[in-house]
């Protein structure tokens, strides 16, 4: 069964501009046809010969690139669907606030943990799971769309450090302003719904 492409309905954003959404939803959509595109061709190259010596490494490489475009479609779909809506708090009601308040002592120190990751030096992602055989929360460094990636465990909130994310807008050197308008831009509603299933 293939993958398929989701729409996200995502409004004027502060500092991040409609094309550089535009353009990234365009990558996003690379994603999901070259996932689609390697369980379409892995059957292809089951029947392959002894004097066909090309195939085994054709076979083995596209396989190996599986999980980075697996992750690479589901990360942004949890991206982009934070960002739908519109900008909404985190209720200090939730279980999400009391489960991060448990594990770092308040929101705020959670916060600043998980954008100093963020701001971690090279492309990737900073992400939050929850880990369902241990019952806690973990901030993470993703490389690439699948390096770092933690085993079983549910992705609550992922912000994309890649460059295509926010050089458009933000230039190299805005970075951090980048991280702080997400902030600004994320409907908490979404991640506490995230958190919500993922520990059911
Ligand atoms: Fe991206």
């Amino acid at each position: 069964m293939l993958f398929v492409e989701q729409k996200f309905n995502i409004p004027d954003l502060k500092g991040i501009s409609k094309k550089n959404i535009e353009e990234h939803l365009k990558l996003y959509a690379g994603y999901v046809k070259h996932a689609n595109l390697i369980l379409e061709k892995i059957p292809e190259y089951r029947g392959y010969t002894k004097e066909d010596a090309f195939a085994p490494y054709a076979v083995s490489e596209i396989q190996r690139r599986f999980s980075f475009e697996f992750n690479g479609m589901r990360n942004h779909e949890v991206y982009f669907r934070s960002l739908e809506g519109e900008p909404k708090a985190l209720s200090q009601e939730s279980s999400l606030a009391k489960a991060l308040g448990q594990e770092w002592g308040s929101f705020d120190a959670w916060l600043a943990e998980f954008k100093a990751t963020a701001l971690t030096r090279g492309i990737g992602w900073a992400m939050l799971y929850w880990d369902p055989s241990s019952k806690q929360l973990l901030n993470a460094w993703v490389d690439e769309q699948h390096l770092g990636q933690l085993q079983n465990c549910a992705l609550i909130l992922g912000l994309d450090m890649w460059e295509h994310s926010f050089v458009f807008d933000y230039q190299p050197s805005g970075k951090k302003n980048y991280v702080e308008d997400f902030f600004a831009n994320l409907n908490w509603g979404v991640i506490e719904k995230n958190f919500v299933e993922a520990t059911k």
